[in-house]
């Protein structure tokens, strides 16, 4: 892929002397490593600019989604992690969770004429989750399965690099545009397509929430509209509200259909979630 870094920045090499190292991911803009190292175990993340195509506008903002995300994640309270520069855009480097994400975990509900139903200590976990970064004030603003790792101790929800509700440095701020269209709030939705831009909410993290557990616990979205729509057309049918009548399985069933509620005011808050499920 044109751009993407084949390896670790000299930088990063020289922050964390990798003992070992592992390539997880490669996307556009953005590339994900494992490193194992005398300091630690953890996740590095390399960004960079996103050149225009013919299907593609230009996005720069991917090469400072890492240092953004470093920035949220020492406001946090986080204190094993850095941020800086390289060549190209940003990097990061924070601890590295072990497990499973939301999505790997509910495989098994998603077979067909599957008896295994989602466990609600899982949910439960996504939940807390949530809750910890609510409480102190933050919205997430790009929560989804893929975000949630459900490790031994506790679940853990990682990329943090769109989360407002405090001060970032302002050359590594950029504007929100939007998430995932599988877990947007149809508000958001609609704030994209009139102005293409948006605000992160906590309600719309909880719409975004109870997509994850419906998704990940039925293999459906919470929303009809064609899989290969234009990315407008699926955000119309999202701002509109067009839902799609699939329910989980057991006490998730009607939470997740109350975290979806079309009016950010009517969906329960993370804690009041919290509260039905325990
Ligand atoms: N702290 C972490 N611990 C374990 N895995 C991680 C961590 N951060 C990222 N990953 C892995 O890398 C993937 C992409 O990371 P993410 O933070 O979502 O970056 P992106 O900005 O590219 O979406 C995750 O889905 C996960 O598999
Ligand atoms: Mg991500």
């Amino acid at each position: 892929m044109p751009g993407s870094p084949p390896e670790l920045p000299i930088v990063v090499l020289d922050a964390l002397m990798p003992t070992s190292q592992r390539m997880v991911l490669d996307r556009r803009g953005s590339t994900v490593w494992e490193v194992e190292s005398h300091r630690g175990h953890y996740a590095v993340k390399v960004g960079y600019p996103i050149e225009a195509t013919a299907e593609w506008a230009a996005q720069p903002w991917t090469a400072l989604a890492p240092a953004r995300e470093g920035a949220v994640l020492l406001r946090l309270g986080l204190v094993d992690l850095a941020y800086g520069e390289w060549e190209r855009g940003t990097w990061n480097f924070q601890p590295w969770h072990e497990g499973p994400d939301l999505y790997q975990l509910w495989e098994p509900c998603r077979r067909p004429d599957s008896s295994i139903a989602p466990h609600t200590s899982v949910a439960l976990g996504c939940v807390e989750a949530l809750a910890e970064l609510h409480a102190k004030g933050w919205a997430h603003g790009d929560v989804q399965p893929a975000h949630f790792i459900i490790g031994p101790e506790r679940t853990h929800l990682i990329d943090l690099a769109l989360a407002q509700g405090g001060n970032v440095p302002e050359g590594y701020d950029f504007p929100f545009r939007g998430c995932l269209v599988h877990y947007e709030a149809p508000e958001i939705a609609r704030s994209v397509l009139d102005t293409g831009e948006a605000e992160p909410t906590q309600e719309a993290d909880v719409y975004a929430l109870g997509a994850s557990l419906l998704i990940s616990a039925t293999g459906w979205r919470a929303m009809e509209y064609p899989d290969d729509a234009p990315r407008s057309v699926q955000r119309e049918a999202v701002a509109d509200g067009r839902r799609r009548l699939v329910k989980a399985p057991g006490e998730l069933g009607e939470l997740i259909d109350a975290m979806l509620s079309h009016a950010p005011g009517d969906r329960p808050t993370i804690f009041e979630v919290g509260k039905a499920l325990s």
